[in-house]
């Protein structure tokens, strides 16, 4: 039934330690959409993200991925439904080549899609496809980047998670991280964008959500919360 959001997140909360940090956070992504999801420092947008990819315990509330309940299932069987993770500060294991970086992003999945994968990844980002053999620390900023959301892909998601993506980059890589993240929409997949430059991901995405110290505080089109005065005094520095 397509009637039925990709994901719905409903009354979550988490914590670290005794330390609440996401309050009854709701949210829905339908099939094919690009959210955002903008705040500032430690407003929870990185530990909302590791709730849905199974890594950070939840107190309370549902997650339900295309329809059905998730809570109980393990980051891995999170993966394995089709939820991928691009984390914070991309995270690519540096003394790896670029070609075994990708190959662990397909771990357990079966031989075509591994290489439907590796086409897919080496056809978006060609830079990867040259230096496959190199390692990854040998790559820029930008392409460590590219090669995190090649890993990512590597394991056909329906969802894309991705934390601040454009973190750390020149403005010009900026553009074209934002560039894929748009023919990734384009191509079909689902993406719930975390950014703190929230000009561009807003400008970006078909819907976005505002949180602040874990409560979401405003949803909308994403055209529609670039106009809003609160997010432009808040987070747009206008
Ligand atoms: N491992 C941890 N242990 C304890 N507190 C944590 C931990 N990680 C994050 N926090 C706290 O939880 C809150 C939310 O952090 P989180 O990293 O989710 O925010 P964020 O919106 O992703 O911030 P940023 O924009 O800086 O990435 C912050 O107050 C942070 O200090
Ligand atoms: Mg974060």
């Amino acid at each position: 039934m397509s009637a039925v959001p990709l994901l719905q997140v409903q009354d979550l909360s988490s914590s670290y330690g005794r330390i609440r940090v996401l309050s009854t956070v709701s949210l829905e992504i339908g099939r094919g959409e690009l959210v955002a999801l903008v705040g500032s420092n430690g407003a929870g947008k990185t530990t909302l993200l590791r709730c849905l990819s199974g890594v950070q315990p939840i107190d309370g509330g549902t997650i339900r991925f295309g329809g059905h309940d998730i809570n109980h299932l393990r980051a891995s069987e999170r993966v394995a439904l089709g939820i991928a993770q691009v984390p914070e500060g991309r995270l690519v294991f540096p003394q790896l080549t670029i070609e075994d970086n990708l190959l662990l992003g397909g771990y357990g999945r079966n031989r075509a899609t591994v290489s439907a994968g590796f086409t897919r990844a080496y056809a978006m980002f060609p830079i990867l496809a040259e230096r496959r053999r190199q390692l990854a620390g040998t790559l820029s900023g930008g392409q460590q980047q590219m090669l995190a959301l090649g890993r990512a892909l590597m394991s056909a998601p329906k969802l894309l998670l991705l934390d601040e993506p454009s973190m750390g980059l020149a403005p010009v890589v900026v553009e074209r991280i934002f560039d894929i993240i748009d023919e990734l929409r384009a191509s079909g997949t689902t993406i719930l964008l975390v950014e703190q430059n929230a000009n561009a991901a807003l400008a970006l995405a078909d819907r976005g959500y505002v949180i602040e110290t874990g409560r979401i505080v405003l949803a909308g089109d994403g055209l529609d919360l670039l106009e809003d005065r609160r997010v432009q005094e808040a987070y747009l520095g206008v």
